[in-house]
């Protein structure tokens, strides 16, 4: 195995295998186009299917990160997406999941931001978010993990609609932006869902003090089951999806209590209660002191 370890090819051959079989049905193949680091990036079968439902990400130091995004952009959807972060010693690597709309000025983009910070073998990673509506981002909120995000794929999603932009892991929401009257929010322009897998260690791991171990790389982080539940909200159709939901209403189906439970156990940094950064004569943006 020790060259295929130089460098990020260690795939192709599984692209080969697969190219020689029968395309099957939906997958991440179909709804995404790689858009970085298209050489060295990979869709693979590892089920021993005949679906090339899998993409590998690649990061090595010769030819840098990876990244994709889908082949549509949305104005309200749904995403859901299974991710294998890179394992063991993936200091100064980021894997992201991220929306993000195309041709519109920075000074007032929206965003939503899922950044996984590596970690030294053995340390946990942390989950990164950030909300951008409207130019304004700095609504940074992180989390642990309550699993090892190396050893399986878990689901990641964001669910967004007129009412709230929402993350959740596993199904559990961890994160919860809302459409506040008077106040920015993601309401106009279409996103497409963004992933990636770049080296960052100049800020990532423990505050930039853990560099890349490139003689670990090449990094890889793979992302399958590409769910994405589209919602064009209009007068008369109110939800997301083909079906209507037990309740039209987009603020209700969040579920408060496991919202609140998941903060209390697992979030690591809010914006809303860093003392140091609003102390300074900046005042607390909106949303922290409104329901
Ligand atoms: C890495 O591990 C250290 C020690 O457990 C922890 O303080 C840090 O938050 C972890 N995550 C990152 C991204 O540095």
């Amino acid at each position: 195995m020790a060259s295929f370890r130089e460098h990020c090819s260690l795939l192709l051959w599984l692209v080969l295998v697969a190219m020689g079989q029968k395309m099957a049905m939906a997958s991440i193949y179909d709804d995404v186009e790689v858009n970085w680091g298209q050489d060295h990036s990979f869709f693979y079968t590892d089920g021993g299917g005949d679906e090339l439902q899998t993409l590998a990400l690649c990061l090595d130091q010769s030819r840098g990160g990876s990244g994709f995004h889908t082949k549509e952009a949305y104005l309200y959807a749904r995403f859901d997406i299974d991710i294998m972060l890179v394992p063991k010693n993936s200091a100064g690597t980021v894997t992201t999941l991220y929306l993000m709309p195309e041709d519109v000025p920075w000074d007032y983009h929206d965003e939503v931001d899922l950044e996984f910070l590596g970690n030294v073998t053995g340390e946990p990673y942390t989950l990164h978010t950030n909300v951008f509506a409207n130019g304004v981002g700095s609504r940074e909120e992180q989390f642990r993990l309550w699993f090892d995000p190396t050893a399986d794929f878990h689901t990641y999603s964001v669910d967004w609609n007129p009412k709230r932009m929402t993350i959740l892991v596993d199904g559990v929401p961890i994160r919860n932006f809302k459409n506040r009257a008077g106040m920015p929010f993601m309401t106009w322009q279409k996103m497409r869902l963004h992933g990636s897998l770049w080296n960052a260690d100049d800020w990532a791991t423990q505050g930039g003090r853990v560099k890349t171990d490139w003689s670990e790389a090449p990094f890889f982080a793979s992302y399958r089951n590409l769910r994405v539940t589209w919602c064009q909200p209009s007068p008369g159709v109110a939800w997301c999806g083909d079906e209507p939901p037990e309740s039209t209403r987009f603020d209700e189906g969040l579920d408060a209590d496991a919202l609140r439970q998941a903060r209390d156990k697992h979030m690591i940094y809010d914006y809303c209660k860093d003392e140091k950064r609003y102390k300074q004569g900046s005042e607390l943006p909106k949303e922290c002191t409104s329901d």
